[in-house]
């Protein structure tokens, strides 16, 4: 996802606009004071030039007692430098000082303004109980019990309804796929879209999206998700982990890397039922059973990843490889039918190698849309696991 939209949150230009209205009336008193200083110069010249009128005999001012030349070249003339150098000194020096201060004090209230909201935000979070579904160290979790309807993920059933559990995905990474240009937290605006409106089990939480917290406690959310983020080459490490426990586990045997990178990666979204892999139970005690995962790629919050799909929107493989590295971003185009995209998909640059996408893309290419089909009811339920 590597677009950031504009439309960045307007809470946080608050702290900005004080900096910029004291700095204002401080130029203002100073414009004060030289109008002011300038207008009873002009005054007191008037004055005592009107003294002056008709009586310039007496005051021709070539008449009266003027200091000799002597005075004139010497001390007087470097007094008149003296306090030119003064004023130049106290620009020179009070201007740049002042100046100094300024940037600390406006980056000290920066600091602290931060670190109020990123302590509200972890407030909000334990409140809410983000990490129940997220981790207590914001490294994923399965949570449960979830009560969750799937018949959309079975052919003949308009209804299936299960209780089980249910994988939420880490979130200290959250910013190496979401948002991967922003620089700053003012530049989040992807992981903002999916708090305020929510994403399948989980609820919205900003008022627009029909959730319970305004818009400065969403800012705050992500102040904090913002400050608990990890290093890229922590979550580069931790996926390596993963794939390295995941090869040496039995249920790889023979798979290859772009099978077990899929898994890893990327069927959360695009495979059927796979955050809910597991036992779960039935209503009404209609038994246990043991949710499988549908077929790779089939399909589930992103759309069918299969050979015949993806040479149709990335004819070249390089297009098919830089999507799954920088993601989509709202309203940007990708793939031959120049399709906009949404904050939807993630992008995969900052923690995966090129040589790691290159082998998921050819695994997601080699997928046959006929295995792709939603299985029967019967098929899922497996009658022989009930009880
Ligand atoms: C009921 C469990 C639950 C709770 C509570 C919850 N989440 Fe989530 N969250 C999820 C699930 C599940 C997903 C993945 C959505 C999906 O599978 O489509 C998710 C996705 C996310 C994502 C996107 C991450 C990604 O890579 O897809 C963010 C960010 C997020 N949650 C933040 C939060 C925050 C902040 C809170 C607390 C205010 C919170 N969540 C509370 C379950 C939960
Ligand atoms: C958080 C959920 C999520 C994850 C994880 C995810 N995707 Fe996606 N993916 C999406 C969504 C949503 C779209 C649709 C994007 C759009 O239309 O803007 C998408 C679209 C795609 C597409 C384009 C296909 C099409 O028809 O639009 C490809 C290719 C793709 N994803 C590959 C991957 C790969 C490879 C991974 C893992 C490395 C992955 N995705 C992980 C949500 C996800």
């Amino acid at each position: 996802m590597h677009e950031v939209s504009a439309n960045a949150s307007a809470g946080h230009g608050a702290h900005h606009l004080l900096g910029v209205s004291t700095e204002r009336s401080i130029a203002i008193v100073l414009l004060a004071i030289v109008v002011i200083g300038w207008a009873i110069y002009v005054f007191i010249n008037i004055r005592q030039a009107k003294a002056e009128v008709g009586s310039e005999i007496e005051l021709a001012p070539n008449r009266g007692n003027l200091p000799d030349d002597e005075e004139l070249e010497g001390r007087r003339l470097e007094k008149v430098q003296a306090f030119g150098v003064l004023m130049l000194l106290i620009m020179a020096l009070v201007l740049p000082v002042y100046w100094m201060l300024e940037g600390g004090r406006r980056s000290g209230a920066e600091t602290s303004f931060s670190e109020a909201s990123i302590a509200r935000g972890a407030a909000l979070a334990a409140e809410q109980e983000c990490t129940d579904c997220h981790g207590a160290d914001l490294g994923g979790a399965r949570f449960a019990p979830v009560v969750l309807d799937i018949g959309n993920q079975v052919a003949d059933r308009d209804s299936f309804i299960i209780n089980t559990t249910w994988e939420g995905p880490s979130l200290d990474d959250v910013f190496t796929r979401f948002d991967t240009d922003a620089e700053t937290v003012d530049e989040v605006s992807e992981v903002r879209q999916i708090l305020v409106y929510g994403r399948g089990v989980m609820p919205s939480w900003g008022l627009e999206g029909g959730g319970p917290l305004n818009d400065q406690e969403i800012d705050d959310l992500v102040a904090w998700l913002w400050s608990e983020r990890v290093s890229d080459e922590e979550a580069q490490a931790r996926a390596q982990a993963r794939f390295d426990a995941a090869q040496a586990s039995e249920e790889y045997v023979g798979a290859s890397d772009g099978k077990i990178l899929f898994d890893l990666h990327c069927a959360r979204c695009h495979t059927p039922r796979w955050p809910g892999r597991g036992p779960a139970q039935l209503p009404n005690n209609g038994g246990t059973i043991e949710v499988q995962p549908g077929p790779d790629g089939a399909g589930r919050y992103g759309p069918p990843l299969n050979k015949v799909s993806l040479e149709r929107l990335f004819p070249d493989i390089a297009d098919h490889l830089s999507f799954i590295e920088s993601g989509a971003a709202d309203n940007v185009p990708f793939g031959e039918f120049a399709r906009l995209g949404n904050y939807g998909m993630p992008g995969f640059g900052r923690v995966l190698s090129d040589d790691q996408i290159r082998q998921i893309a050819e695994y997601e290419r080699s997928l046959n849309p006929e295995d792709q089909v939603l299985p029967s009811f019967e098929q899922l339920h497996q009658p022989e696991d009930a009880e």
